[in-house]
């Protein structure tokens, strides 16, 4: 162990979450609640500048191995929308990711803000966005990050990062005076949840957790879990 001396150390380690609480009343609807806990996040950063990526999401889908064994896959991606059809994120739709969630359409989504001492949890299936949706949010994008979406061949292993800068100066030279069109491999996933839960750390390690489930009417089921 002492040639580890951090993780020596992990075992002993413990703050205390007292920074919040949810109510059993929490709002009946889960997606306003998120819009206050996302401005609280926002805020938290604004003020304290310790929450570097409030709108971060771990977003696990499934892949299926060639054998058929299932292997969960998580990496962190971008919120850019959410609204009562779901949460947006945007990416090469040919990566692995994309891949997976053509074949098995289903993905859990993980918002961490361990400075506000809350997560919260999605878990849904996945849609495409509309053409014109990735239009509109690709239009917004820096032309660096458009040409970016063109050169990388998202999830490939590629030889050399010379290799690399190679095809970006390659999609620079092709787009030359022009705009940067959306390449058709580049675009929205639309994770509608049909759960999400709401974790807030309370003192003792016996925190706060509020469920809400869709009902088949569009309203939601609440409740509370044990922690
Ligand atoms: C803070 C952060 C934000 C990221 N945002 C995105 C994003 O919005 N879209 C995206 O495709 N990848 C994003 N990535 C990169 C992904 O984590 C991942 O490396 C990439 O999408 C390839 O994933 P895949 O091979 O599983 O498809 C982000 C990574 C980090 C650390």
């Amino acid at each position: 162990m002492t040639d580890r001396p951090v993780l020596a150390r992990l075992a002993g380690e413990r703050t205390d979450y007292l920074a919040g609480s949810l109510p059993d009343d929490a709002p009946a609807d889960p997606l306003a609640l998120l819009d206050i806990w996302l401005a609280e996040a926002f805020a938290h950063r604004q003020e304290h500048g310790d929450l570097p990526e409030p709108s971060a999401v771990v977003l696990s889908t499934l892949a299926i191995e060639p054998d058929g064994t299932p292997q969960p896959r998580s990496r962190t991606v971008l919120l850019k929308a959410h609204d009562a059809d779901g949460f947006v994120v945007f990416t090469n739709l040919d990566s692995d990711k994309g891949r997976e969630v053509a074949a098995t359409p289903r993905a859990a989504l993980l918002l961490p803000w361990y400075p506000l001492q809350r997560q919260v949890r999605v878990e849904g299936t996945v849609q495409q966005v509309s053409a014109a949706e990735s239009d509109a949010y690709w239009v917004q994008r820096p032309r660096g990050s458009q040409l970016g979406a063109w050169a990388s061949h998202q999830s490939r292993s590629i030889t050399s990062r010379e290799a690399l800068e190679a095809q970006y100066a390659e999609v620079e030279q092709r787009f030359v005076g022009a705009a940067v069109p959306r390449p058709s491999f580049w675009g929205g996933l639309r994770v509608r949840p049909q759960s999400l839960e709401f974790w807030q750390g309370r003192p003792h390690r016996f925190h706060d957790r509020i469920l809400y489930t869709a009902r088949a009417d569009g309203t939601w089921e609440r409740h509370r879990l044990q922690p």
